[in-house]
């Protein structure tokens, strides 16, 4: 009787009994946690990499995330370089609308969508973009951009929607120069001609003409011109821009800024960033970031335009 409840209780103290259950514990004791290891990393790369059920890590929507501040380095990059071309720009910026047709938007590649507003010519649509149009916002929102990539966009949408559309010429002052815009618009309208309908035929030449000016006419001031440009302007370009100093060309002087506006925002920004004559790099302000620069300008021209 008490042997028979010894070897019970002997039981319940030592599992291991022989040397054969030990080697089978031990090499459990590795194996075990080797393996869960192997699945915990099995299951964190995969769903990383494909994910199935949750596209929260895939490359697309990291993409996505990341999209306004990796196309803001891009376009950084790029403006030193080369403007984007328009089929760029349409994906960074007019896709999320034109893709889909979201609000209304005219589809990308829809012709019958696009017919009506291809008649208008191409210097209503160049406007309509720039400008903004009831729900489509100025510049598709992407007011970095320079008024030639939005004018290249809508080139690329337009040809992509059976219209027939001429590059636009590059803005003056940037690539080959001057002389650029002036030998391009004359070889625009010709060429525009054949290929386009009767109504486009007699829009045609009036944006050849228009072109030089069209600069001007479109330099948007956006709303922080009056908060941020006026704080870069009063800490810095007040110093000269005030009073003129040194020809300096005076605040809201319509006359003044006229030469310089012509040339556009993209030149006047770039003069300003690495200074000419008289005029510092930056206008002194150095902390300034390009945009800041940029809307001191905006300030300084909003009543000359
Ligand atoms: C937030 C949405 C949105 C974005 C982004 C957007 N658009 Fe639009 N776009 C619209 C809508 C809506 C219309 C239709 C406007 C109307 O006719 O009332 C439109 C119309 C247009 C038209 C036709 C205008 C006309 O006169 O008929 C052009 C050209 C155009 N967009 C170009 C662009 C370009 C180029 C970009 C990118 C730089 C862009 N859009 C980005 C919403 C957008
Ligand atoms: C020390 C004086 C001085 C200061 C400070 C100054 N400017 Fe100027 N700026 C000038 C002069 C002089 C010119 C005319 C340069 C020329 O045409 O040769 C000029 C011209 C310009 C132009 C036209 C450039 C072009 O040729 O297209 C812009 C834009 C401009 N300034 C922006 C600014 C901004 C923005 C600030 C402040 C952040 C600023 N400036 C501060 C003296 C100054």
């Amino acid at each position: 009787m008490s042997n028979t409840q010894e070897t019970h209780a002997g039981e319940h103290q030592a599992f291991i009994k022989s040397p054969k259950q030990l080697i089978t514990v031990v090499v459990l004791a590795f194996v075990v946690p080797v393996l869960v290891i192997i699945l915990l990393v099995t299951y964190v790369s995969r769903s990383t990499s494909t994910a199935p059920g949750s596209n929260a890590l895939t490359l697309e929507a990291i993409d996505a995330r990341i999209a306004p501040v990796a196309g803001f380095e891009l376009i950084e990059v790029s403006r030193s370089k080369e403007p984007l071309t328009g089929d760029v720009v349409y994906k960074q910026v007019c896709a999320a609308c034109h893709d889909a047709g979201v609000a209304g938007a005219p589809k990308l590649g829809d012709k019958g969508q696009w017919a009506e507003r291809l008649a208008q010519g191409a210097q209503v649509l160049f406007e309509s973009a720039l400008k903004g149009k009831n729900t489509m916002p100025a510049k598709g929102g992407a007011a970095h951009l320079s008024d030639y990539e939005i004018e290249r966009a809508v080139v690329y949408m337009a040809n992509a929607s059976g219209g027939n559309l001429e590059e636009p010429a590059p803005p003056a002052g940037e690539g080959e120069g001057e002389a650029a815009p002036a030998a391009a618009a004359p070889t625009a309208a010709p060429a525009a001609a054949p290929a386009a309908t009767a109504a486009k035929t007699s829009e045609q030449p009036a944006t050849a003409a228009a072109a030089p000016q069209k600069t001007a006419a479109a330099i948007q001031i956006s709303p922080e011109a009056a908060t941020i440009g006026k704080k870069i302007y009063d800490t810095a370009c007040f110093a000269c821009h005030a009073t003129g100093v040194a020809n300096a060309p005076k605040i809201g002087d319509k006359q003044a800024w006229a030469p310089y506006i012509a040339t556009g925002m993209d030149t006047m920004l770039q003069v300003a960033i690495t200074g000419k004559g008289a005029m510092p790099p930056r206008g002194t302000a150095m902390q300034a970031s390009d945009q800041e620069l940029r809307l001191a300008i905006e300030y300084m021209i909003k009543d000359a335009l």
